[in-house]
Order: C-alpha cells, then sequence, then structure tokens
C-alpha cells in the first residue's frame, strides 16, 4: 500500500493488538510511511516476531510488546514500555477490542467485563498514561477504534455496542480534556473484515447490504489512522465512519 503521509517519519508509535488483521495492517501501513512502530499483542507471539522482523528488514525501528489489557498491572506501564522500546512514542493507536454476540437475556458479568475491561477500560488508561507522559510531545495524538454500531443499535450486541458508544464519548470528551497538547480521533469501521464465523454466504449477503456494494478493507482502516496521526493538526474529537455509508441504511 502507497502512503501519501510521508510526514509519519517523526512519528513513534504504539498499537494495541497489532500482530494480526486491522492491527496488523495498520502498523504495515504506518511503517510505510516512515513512522516506528511498538506492536502490542496478548497471545499471537509468533504473528507479533514476524511482523517485527518483517519491519526491522524494512529498517523500520519496531519492537513487540506483550500484555493482557484487562490485566491491571500488565496494563499499567504499557506506555512506559513502549517508550522505552522504541523512545518516546507521540502516537498511541488503541485498536484492541474484542466482539462478543451478547443477546440481553444471555450476557453474564463475566462476558460484561471481558467487554468492557478490553473495548473501554484498557484505552481509557492506556491514553492517561500516554497524556500524562507525552503532552509535551511535537504532534502527539491517540486514535482510537470505534464502530458504526457505537452509535446505532445492533440488535444481540448491546453490551459490545455499550463499550464502543462510550470510547466514541470518551473520543469526543478526551479531546477537549486534553487540548491543545492532545488530539484525540477515532475511526468508525463498519465491515471493514469479517470474522471466521461468517461464510461466503454471510459476505455476499452483507455486500448487498451495504451501498458501496462490498464490505471495505483493513487498508481502508489504516489509510485513515495515517491521515489522522499526520493531517491537518485542527481536527480533534472527530469519529470517521469507514463503512461504506451502511450508517446511513437500515439493517
Ligand atoms: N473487523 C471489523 O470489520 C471491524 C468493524 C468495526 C470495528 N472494528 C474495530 O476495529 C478494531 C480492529 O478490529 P479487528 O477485527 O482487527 O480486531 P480483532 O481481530 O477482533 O482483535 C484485535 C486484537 O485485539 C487483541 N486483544 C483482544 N483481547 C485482548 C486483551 N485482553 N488484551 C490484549 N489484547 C487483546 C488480540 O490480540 P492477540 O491476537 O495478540 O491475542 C487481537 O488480535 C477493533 O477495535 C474492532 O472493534 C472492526
Amino acid at each position: 500500500m502507497s502512503c501519501s503521509h510521508p510526514e509519519l517519519s517523526d512519528t513513534r508509535v504504539l498499537i494495541t493488538g497489532a500482530a494480526a488483521r486491522i492491527g496488523k495492517t495498520t502498523a504495515q501501513h504506518l511503517a510505510d510511511c516512515g513512522a516506528d512502530v511498538a506492536i502490542h499483542y496478548r497471545s499471537s507471539e509468533e504473528p507479533a516476531r514476524r511482523l517485527r522482523d518483517e519491519l526491522n528488514d524494512q529498517g523500520i525501528t519496531c519492537e513487540i510488546l506483550q500484555a493482557d489489557l484487562t490485566d491491571v498491572d500488565e496494563l499499567s506501564d504499557l506506555v512506559a514500555r513502549a517508550d522505552d522500546a522504541i523512545g518516546p512514542i507521540n502516537a498511541l493507536v488503541n485498536n484492541a477490542a474484542i466482539w462478543r454476540d451478547t443477546p440481553f437475556g444471555d450476557v453474564t458479568h463475566s462476558q460484561w467485563d471481558a467487554l468492557f475491561d478490553t473495548n473501554l477500560r484498557a484505552p481509557f488508561f492506556l491514553t492517561q498514561q500516554f497524556a500524562n507522559r507525552a503532552a509535551d510531545r511535537p504532534g502527539a495524538c491517540v486514535v482510537n477504534l470505534v464502530d458504526v454500531f457505537g452509535k446505532r443499535p445492533l440488535v444481540g450486541y448491546s453490551a459490545y455496542g455499550m463499550s464502543k458508544a462510550a470510547l466514541w464519548y470518551m473520543t469526543e470528551v478526551l479531546a477537549a480534556e486534553l487540548a491543545p497538547h492532545i488530539r484525540v480521533n477515532g475511526i468508525a469501521p463498519g465491515t471493514v473484515l469479517l470474522n471466521e464465523d461468517h461464510d461466503a454466504d454471510m459476505a455476499d449477503e452483507l455486500d448487498e447490504r451495504i451501498p458501496m456494494g462490498l464490505t471495505g478493507g483493513p487498508e481502508d482502516v489504516a489509510e485513515t489512522v495515517a491521515f489522522l496521526i499526520g493531517g491537518p493538526s485542527y481536527i480533534t474529537g472527530e469519529v470517521i465512519a469507514v463503512d461504506g455509508a451502511r450508517r446511513h441504511i437500515a439493517d
């Protein structure tokens, strides 16, 4: 993927959940744009190592950091570890998340805790760590991976949707609270990368429901992350939909 943001050569970024899928594509794209990258992973150690080696071979400074973001102790020093690994980071991408089918009547306390700890508490406290260390770093910014279903209801996924709705709110309120030192923006993907439980028929059916006629790809998100990190410095508190206009139609 070519890069239209060469100014990212002054960027050192921590990306959570970056060993696979959207996070991996984002890490590769930011590296192609010249950024140094700290790749966080939880369980995908081998893919994380392979990605680090691939980026190191391209001459990119890249290190990997393991942490379970639902574990408060492991969460608490992740930004400091990223600073130590690749130098003072000036961009944080809160990408790691979980997605659970949670019909309202069946939601358990442990499902609730897992969704909110991963999708909301971790980005909140990582942003706090980042703000406490990076406020005087040029270009300091945060990008949160939200979801179009953080704004519109998705029946059967209330707990997931609420965790993303709160992350959307967090993006807006922290943009105001951390200005003028740190920009905070978000991306609200529609369907850009299907999960393993989607078969080909389900994928075709989804495409028909998207005004653009197809699901997007992780590169659509990656390019938007690069734009938000390197783009106009007056954009903050914005959540950009990357959804082929899916948010504008009824399901
Ligand atoms: N895929 C889509 O179409 C879509 C649509 C809307 C929004 N989004 C959002 O875009 C982002 C990326 O989506 P994705 O589909 O690529 O995500 P994903 O594959 O479901 O998850 C990304 C990574 O999150 C990490 N993770 C999960 N629980 C963790 C924990 N407790 N501690 C640390 N890391 C943890 C995992 O790392 P390990 O593999 O190392 O365990 C995983 O690889 C997410 O925020 C998602 O909500 C995606």
